[in-house]
C-alpha cells in the first residue's frame, strides 16, 4: 500500500491504476501527454537523443511542454507541477550537457516528474529527480530494452521482492512500474497480480490520432498480428537507418523487415544499408524500421489517447471482479 500513497502523493490528477504513457521519441508529444493526463493517466514526452543547447530535440522538448501546459490549462505561475513527465534516455553520459540544455526548459516548465531510462551514472548528475520509479521493462517491450530480458511474467516479481529484502531500499516507497507487452485492461490486471503498483504502455499509444507516428508505421502497426513472431530483437534495426545512439547491453525491438531478413539470408549489412538508404530517397517505405512491441496483434484500431487510458481502467476493474467471482 505504501507505494500506492506515493503515487497517490506524485499524481494527485491521476489514479489507479496508473497508466503512464511511455515517453516514445518521435511518436510522443505534448497533445497525448495532455490527454493521457486528462484522463487520470501520467501524461509523459520524450526528451529525445541529441541533448546539445541547439538541438531540435530539446526545441520539441519545449514545443511539447508548452503544448501540454496550454492544454492542460496549467498556470505556470500558481507554483503547481506541470501534471506531465519527462523520459530522458540516459545510457551516455548527458548530466554535464543538459545542464545547458534541458534543465533550463524544465525549470520553465516545471513538469511533475522525469523517468530516467538508461544506466550511465554520469547521466544522472544534476537532473532534478522529483520521483524515481523502478520499471522493468520485460523482452516484450517495444523500442529499446536490454537484449538479455525476461517478460514482466517474471520480471515483474523478481524486482517486487528484490526491493522487499534490500535493507537500504525496502524501507523506501518505490512503486513498481511494469512496462512491456501491455495494450488493454487484461495486461493491466496481469502486471497488478504480478505485483506491479501501476504500468506504462508504448506501442498501445503509437496509432493513437494525437502520436507524431508516420502513416506508415501506424499502417504496420495496425495490420500486424501475433508480435511474437512478427517482431525481433536486434541491434541492426539501429544500425541500418545508421541510429548510434544505443549501446551495447541494449537491444530493440521492432517489425521484422526487409533488412534484417536479408541479413539472415546472407546479405552484406553494407548492402542491405545501401538498399535502405536508397529505398528512403525514393520514398520507398517498404524498408523502414518500425519499433514496436508484442503486443502489435492485439491492436487493430486507433483509439484516442484519453480512451485508450479509460477503456483500459475500465476493463482491468472488470477483468479483476471477474476474477473474485470465481472464488
Ligand atoms: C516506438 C517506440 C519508441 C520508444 N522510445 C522511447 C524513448 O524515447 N524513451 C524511453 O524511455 N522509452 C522509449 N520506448 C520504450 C517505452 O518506454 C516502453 O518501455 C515500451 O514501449 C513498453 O513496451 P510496449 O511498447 O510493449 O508497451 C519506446 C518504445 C517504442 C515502441
Amino acid at each position: 500500500m505504501a507505494a500506492q500513497h506515493a503515487l497517490q502523493r506524485w499524481f494527485p490528477w491521476a489514479a489507479w491504476p496508473w497508466i503512464f504513457n511511455a515517453p516514445m521519441f518521435s511518436i510522443a508529444n505534448g497533445k497525448m501527454a495532455a490527454e493521457v493526463t486528462k484522463a487520470g493517466g501520467i501524461g509523459m514526452v520524450p526528451a529525445g537523443m541529441d541533448p546539445r543547447p541547439e538541438s531540435p530535440h530539446i526545441a520539441a522538448l519545449d514545443e511539447y511542454l508548452g503544448t501540454a501546459s496550454q492544454l492542460l490549462g496549467h498556470d505556470s505561475s500558481s507554483g503547481k507541477p506541470l501534471p506531465v513527465g519527462v523520459g530522458f534516455t540516459t545510457m551516455r553520459a548527458t548530466a554535464e550537457i543538459y545542464k545547458v540544455s534541458a534543465v533550463p526548459v524544465i525549470v520553465k516548465h516545471k513538469p511533475a516528474f522525469v523517468w530516467l531510462f538508461g544506466s550511465h551514472p554520469s547521466a544522472y548528475g544534476e537532473l532534478v529527480v522529483a520521483f524515481t520509479p523502478s520499471g522493468p521493462g520485460g523482452s516484450d517491450a517495444g523500442g529499446h530494452l536490454w537484449a538479455q530480458a525476461g517478460s514482466i511474467m517474471t520480471l515483474v516479481p523478481e524486482v517486487v521482492e528484490a526491493l522487499k529484502s534490500e535493507e537500504d531500499l525496502k524501507m523506501r516507497e518505490i512503486p513498481v512500474i511494469a512496462a512491456g507487452g501491455i495494450v488493454n485492461g487484461k495486461g493491466i490486471a496481469a502486471a497488478i497480480a504480478l505485483g506491479a503498483s501501476g504500468i506504462t504502455m508504448g506501442t498501445r499509444f503509437i496509432t493513437c490520432p494525437e502520436s507524431d507516428a508516420v502513416p506508415y508505421v501506424r499502417r504496420a502497426i495496425l495490420r500486424s498480428t501475433d508480435g511474437g513472431a512478427t517482431t525481433t530483437v536486434s541491434q541492426i534495426h539501429d544500425i541500418i537507418p545508421g541510429y548510434p545512439i544505443y549501446p551495447s547491453p541494449y537491444s530493440g525491438r521492432a517489425l521484422l523487415h526487409k533488412g534484417i531478413q536479408e541479413i539472415e539470408n546472407g546479405v552484406s549489412l553494407e548492402d542491405v544499408t545501401a538498399a535502405f538508404h536508397k529505398a528512403k530517397e525514393e520514398g520507398d517505405e517498404s524498408r523502414l524500421v518500425t519499433f514496436a512491441g508484442t503486443g502489435v496483434g492485439l491492436i487493430d484500431n486507433p483509439v484516442p489517447a484519453g480512451e485508450i487510458v479509460t477503456q483500459a481502467t475500465t476493463e482491468a476493474l472488470e477483468v479483476i471482479r471477474k476474477l473474485k467471482s470465481v472464488l
